[in-house]
């Protein structure tokens, strides 16, 4: 498995990372813990040494899971974990919350259902509009002096975001989101984390599973499944982009005898210093691990991907919909 040094920290990751934002259940129709379980000690078996939680996954569960698989397995010192902080949560609303004093807290919380005593790479989760970020930065100065955090990144920041909060830390990474399909970063959050010595870990690598060739038009999603409101998965929209995973497919297999999943992770691997952070909930979902290593999308591929796309899509759609509400609600101390 590849590997890669967290921006300018110690910390040395696979260059795959397991997401386990659907182990949470929420927003995914539920959860499955043995499955999870035998997931996250799979990755770790196979090399994807870095695994990514949030609190807000599951509202705690995906983070407990993650905690019981590594721990109950005798795995933790095999594995890097990846969490978040700065989203709080109340009476159903989501909120951002990146305030010093919650992070003290917060973070107790999440070493207590990692059960772990270090944070591999402590994220914040979403840009907090009513905190200066010098001061959430330094918080994670402080954290990370004390040992209770090994890195320090950001994610859904901007390059101005990152600058502001750099004045008081040294970042090591940033999350956003990145996959054949959702482009925005190449313009911006790319080659500034390129210059500037940051890591940058691609989520939604398969675009919520769009590029792992399983989706037909008539595939239907249970329960609270975000994808039943996701734009891209939508009418006309979603033949759009299966119509774009045909194409690819097609290319994948004759011009390196790959499946289209196999692509849209290798062409991440090959953009860069980047991370791939790639969601599965069950173990078999990652048979197509050993799809991805000692290959690479040459220029000329890569040109007639960006055809495919142009052609196939013809009413793209932004991420934009996931963003969680900038202001925190009324009622909340400030
Ligand atoms: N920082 C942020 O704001 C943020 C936002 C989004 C995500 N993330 C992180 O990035 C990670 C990855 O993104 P993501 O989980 O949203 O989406 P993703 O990696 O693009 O897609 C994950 C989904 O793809 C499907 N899939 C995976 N392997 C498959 C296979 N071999 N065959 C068929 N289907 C397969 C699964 O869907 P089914 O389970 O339905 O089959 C899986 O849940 C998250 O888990 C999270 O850690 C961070």
């Amino acid at each position: 498995m590849e590997q890669v040094t967290i921006g300018r920290s110690p910390l040395v990751t696979s260059r795959i990372g397991l997401g386990t934002w659907a182990i949470g259940g929420w927003q995914w129709g539920g959860t499955d813990e043995a499955a999870a379980i035998a997931t996250v000690r799979a990755a770790v078996e196979r090399g994807v040494t870095l695994i990514d939680t949030a609190p807000i996954y599951g509202f705690g569960r995906s983070e407990e899971i993650v905690g019981k698989a590594l721990a109950e397995g005798g795995l933790r010192q095999r594995a890097q974990i990846a969490t978040k902080l700065g989203l709080a949560w109340r009476d159903g609303v989501i909120y951002r919350d990146s305030r010093p004093a919650r992070i003290r807290s917060e973070i107790e919380a999440s070493l207590r259902r990692l059960r772990t005593d270090v944070i591999d790479l402590y994220q914040v989760h979403w840009p907090d509009l009513e905190t200066p970020f010098a001061e959430t930065a330094e918080t994670l100065e402080a954290l990370r002096r004390e040992g209770k955090i090994r890195a320090i990144g950001v994610s859904n920041f901007s390059p101005p975001q990152m600058d502001a909060f750099r004045t008081a830390a040294q970042l090591d990474a940033v999350q956003s989101p990145y996959n054949l399909f959702e482009r925005e970063i190449e313009a911006d959050v790319l080659p500034y984390a390129a210059r500037m010595g940051i890591t940058v870990l691609a989520y939604g690598a398969l675009c919520r599973g769009l590029l792992s060739g399983r989706m037909r038009p008539t595939t239907t999603f249970e329960g609270d499944d975000l994808r039943k409101v996701d734009p891209k998965f939508q009418g006309d929209r979603f033949r759009q982009y299966l119509a774009a995973v045909d194409e690819l497919q097609r290319l994948a297999r004759e011009r390196f005898g790959k499946s289209v999943l196999a692509l849209a992770v290798r062409w991440i691997l090959d953009q860069g210093p980047t991370i791939a952070l790639w969601g599965a909930r069950k173990p078999g979902q990652l048979d197509p691990l050993g799809e991805i290593e000692s290959w690479h999308i040459d220029d000329a591929s890569r040109k007639e991907i960006d055809a495919i796309l142009k052609r196939c899509i013809r009413d793209p759609v932004s991420l934009d919909f996931l963003a969680p509400r900038p202001q925190r609600p009324a009622g909340v101390d400030r």
